[in-house]
């Protein structure tokens, strides 16, 4: 079968006949054959140059050798036990020689379950109930973050099915914005137990903080009892070897990482200070568990990746970072288009907005209707992007020169064609 017919028959079973929204782009979806290297094949035969990435978690691309080859040895030896294995204390030593800030981790499913045990584990710590987010930021599908601005302070629910007493106790305010953020912790600060937030805003495109922004919120935080949490799901091992936090400098308490820590397969974690990590059960009185918590496969997955991330590794991929970037700007430059270019390390998204972006109401001025355009013409040109404005390409180590050159030339094209 191809996409089209594959497609109908998904519909019939799985709603919108995807398991993820954002995987349903018009008309219909390619469905996927294999993942080698940087490209993916579709069961129509076509190859794609991958800037998707399963949106992020593949640094190495596809089927690397080492994991696939550390994967099929350790499935022999079965795949999920109710009982701790060696492969969790390895992948935990290498998280915590990693990332700065922590001390102990425990390790869920998905980026979802590391945000929403991280706050109830901050709720617990600090004795206090409100949580502050920023506008456009994203932690995962469940009912503490799934929450946009109302009137004035009232925060709304997102999605049917959260009750409003759920999202009543989630502040909003501006990325970016000093002044909003000390207003708000002037008026509820001994309320809040925690601020949680991309570090760099990954679901909104590429918004970086401003020079100075993540020292401001380390102080504001301190003095006033407030647990930050970097949610690190996608600057993990992604922006540097230690995350966000190691290429800004900035230590946060608390770190939620997922997609690059599962090396491909499913994973989450939370890790932090020892003292808070400490209040999890079976030593602490907050609930986490998970029948698939730590599962030896991912595990195995993850530690087989992070062990092939060095600085050295990190140094590579940001050139071919820079050289995408700069070519953008030079296309933009030659054409005179009205884009702005985002972007680090092996991070990039072209926002069609004329102006800087800074935070959300900036992105949202973007013309995303152009831009799915665009997306449209760069498939047809046997490139995969992500189909949406609102969210950030990425690059892995497989992705060569010659990927990078003929990526350059559809841009070029469909730029020209869509403007
Ligand atoms: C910053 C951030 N946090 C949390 C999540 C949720 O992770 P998951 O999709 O693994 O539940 C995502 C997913 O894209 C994310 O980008």
């Amino acid at each position: 079968m191809n996409s089209k017919e594959l497609f109908e028959q998904a519909k019939k079973y799985i709603p919108g006949g995807v398991n993820s929204p954002l995987r349903a782009f018009k008309p219909y979806p390619f469905f996927v054959k294999k993942g080698i290297g940087s490209h993916l094949i579709d069961v129509d035969g076509n190859n794609y140059i991958d800037y998707c990435l399963a949106y992020g978690p593949l640094i190495l691309g596809h089927s690397n050798e080492k994991v696939i080859e550390d994967l099929n040895k350790r499935v022999e030896l079965g795949t999920i036990y109710g009982a701790p294995t060696e492969n969790e204390i390895i992948l935990a030593k290498e998280v915590i020689n990693r990332i700065p800030s922590a001390e102990m981790v425990r390790f869920v499913n998905s980026g979802s379950e590391a945000t929403m045990s991280a706050i109830r584990l901050a709720r617990s710590f600090t004795k206090r109930d409100k949580i502050v987010k920023f506008d456009g930021a994203y932690h995962g599908s469940h009912d503490y973050c799934l929450v946009k601005k109302g009137f004035g302070a009232t925060s709304l629910p997102d999605c049917e099915g959260i009750p409003i007493e759920t999202t009543k106790n989630t502040l909003i305010v501006p990325f970016n914005d000093e002044e909003s953020l000390i207003e708000l912790i002037e008026k509820d600060g001994e309320n809040i137990a925690c601020i949680i937030m991309e570090v760099i805003m990954g679901n909104i495109g590429f918004i970086p903080p401003k020079k100075g922004y993540l020292e401001f919120l380390r102080k504001i935080t301190n003095e006033n009892g407030i647990v930050l949490i970097f949610d690190e799901v996608i600057t993990g091992f992604r922006l540097s070897k230690g995350g966000a936090q190691e290429y800004y400098g900035v230590k946060p308490d608390m770190t939620t990482l997922g997609k690059i820590v599962g090396g491909g397969l499913p994973m989450g974690a939370f890790c932090g200070r020892k003292e808070i990590m400490e209040k999890v059960a079976p030593i602490g009185n907050v609930y986490q568990a998970g029948t698939f918590n730590g599962n030896p496969i991912s595990s195995q997955a993850g530690i087989s990746t992070l062990q092939q991330l060095d600085n050295a590794f990190y140094k590579r991929l940001a050139k071919k970072g820079n050289l995408l970037r700069d070519g953008f700007r030079d296309i933009k430059e030659d054409f005179d288009l009205p884009i702005y270019i985002a972007g680090d390390q092996s991070m990039f998204q072209i926002y069609f907005n004329e102006n800087e972006v800074y935070n959300t109401n900036d992105a949202k001025k973007s013309d995303s209707s152009r831009f799915l355009l665009y997306f449209k013409k760069l498939l047809k040109k046997n490139i995969f992007i992500p189909p949406s404005q609102f969210e950030c390409n990425f690059l892995s180590s497989a992705h060569t020169q010659e990927d990078l050159d003929k990526t350059l030339i559809a841009v070029e094209q469909s730029l020209k064609k869509v403007f």
